[in-house]
């Protein structure tokens, strides 16, 4: 298929492009560069660099190159900065978002992926997460989320839109040739191998009194690679609806560090600080929807092979991406 990346420059979303182009599809890339970085673009892409904001460009980049889907990884995506700046996440993860959709509709789009998060379900009522859980963020970044997931079941209604969403849990580790490089890296995975790199001096716990075993916080971490196959089985004819894409095992803080020092086999110096507001303390994910109807279920269980992948890749790349 031809299908439009939003995003395609960006951690998740240039995996996906990747693994797109790998399975034979063709891929337009279309990003502004304010997250991804240019060499993270697959070379067999056609790369557009463009906002989301603009609605000429949009409606020019449909025009042109007649996209058959499209998967809109681009957004705005840390929790944190979403406390502090709400009106950035409202604008790039919705208001630009409907820009595309309408783009994306005007131009006939049916399949339409979009990256949601399970950060809409704020804090859980039960664990495994399953889709049936009501959605209740506690930060802007699952509000700004889950506001485009109902905006695309209204144009599921009225447009015949075949909208496939995917709540991720916690993107990890790297493919050899893509990895996470963020400007502002607040990840806990690639902060703690910055330590081991000898970058930073230590890394930095939030939060060590949360009701869990060892006191800090759980997530379910998921490698970019798994996501990426998933995106591949969205656009099978059929699919819809929304998936929770995760490992389905949680691992505190504590235990990620740990597995990086057994990893990377260097002393990882740790500091203990307060909570970072709005991290709910425990997300893991019942992902049997999407192994049931998808027919996918992830390939990299082990947070040992997720760090080590990330690993291989910040040894090669110790300064990120160049461009
Ligand atoms: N953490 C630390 N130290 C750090 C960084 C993080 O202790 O230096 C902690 C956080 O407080 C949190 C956990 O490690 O408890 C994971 O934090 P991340 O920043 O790595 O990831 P988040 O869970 O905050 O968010 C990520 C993505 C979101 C996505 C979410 C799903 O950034 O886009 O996973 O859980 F929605």
């Amino acid at each position: 298929m031809k299908v439009l990346v939003t995003g395609g420059a960006g951690y998740i979303g240039s995996a996906c492009v990747e693994h797109l182009i790998q399975e034979g599809h063709q891929v337009i890339v279309y990003d502004n560069l304010s997250e991804g970085h240019r060499d993270a673009i697959h070379p067999d892409a056609h790369f557009i660099h463009n906002d989301l904001a603009s609605s000429i460009d949009l409606h020019g980049c449909f025009q042109k190159h007649n996209p058959e889907a499209v998967i809109h990884v681009a957004a705005s995506a840390l929790v944190g900065e979403s406390m502090a700046n709400p009106s950035k996440y409202f604008t790039n993860n919705v208001a630009n978002a409907v820009n595309l959709l309408d783009a994306a509709v005007n131009h006939g789009i049916k399949k339409f992926v979009f990256s949601s998060t399970c950060a809409t379900y704020g804090i859980p009522e039960s664990l495994p997460m399953a889709e049936s859980l009501p959605q209740l963020p506690i930060n802007p970044y699952g509000e700004s989320k889950l506001m485009f997931e109902k905006i695309l079941l209204w144009y599921q209604k009225i447009h015949n839109v075949e909208p496939v969403i995917f709540r991720y849990f916690n993107a990890a580790g790297a493919t050899p040739e893509r990895g996470e490089h963020h400007r502002i890296e607040t990840h806990l995975i690639p902060n703690i191998l910055k330590v081991a790199l000898g970058q930073s001096s230590e890394c930095m716990i939030f939060g060590t009194d949360y009701d869990t075993q060892d006191g800090t916080c759980i997530r379910d971490y998921i490698h970019i690679s798994d996501l990426a196959q998933a995106h591949i089985k969205a656009l099978n004819p059929g699919i819809q609806g929304a998936f929770n894409l995760g490992n389905g095992g949680g691992y505190s803080v504590r235990q990620v560090v740990n597995a990086c020092i057994e990893v990377t086999q260097r002393p990882i110096k740790i500091v203990e600080l307060p909570r970072r507001e709005g991290d709910p303390p425990i997300l893991v994910a019942n992902a049997s929807k999407a192994s049931n109807i998808l027919r996918w279920s992830p390939g990299l269980t082990s947070i040992h092979s997720i760090i080590s992948s990330a690993w291989d890749w910040h040894l090669k790349h110790p300064h990120g991406y160049l461009d």
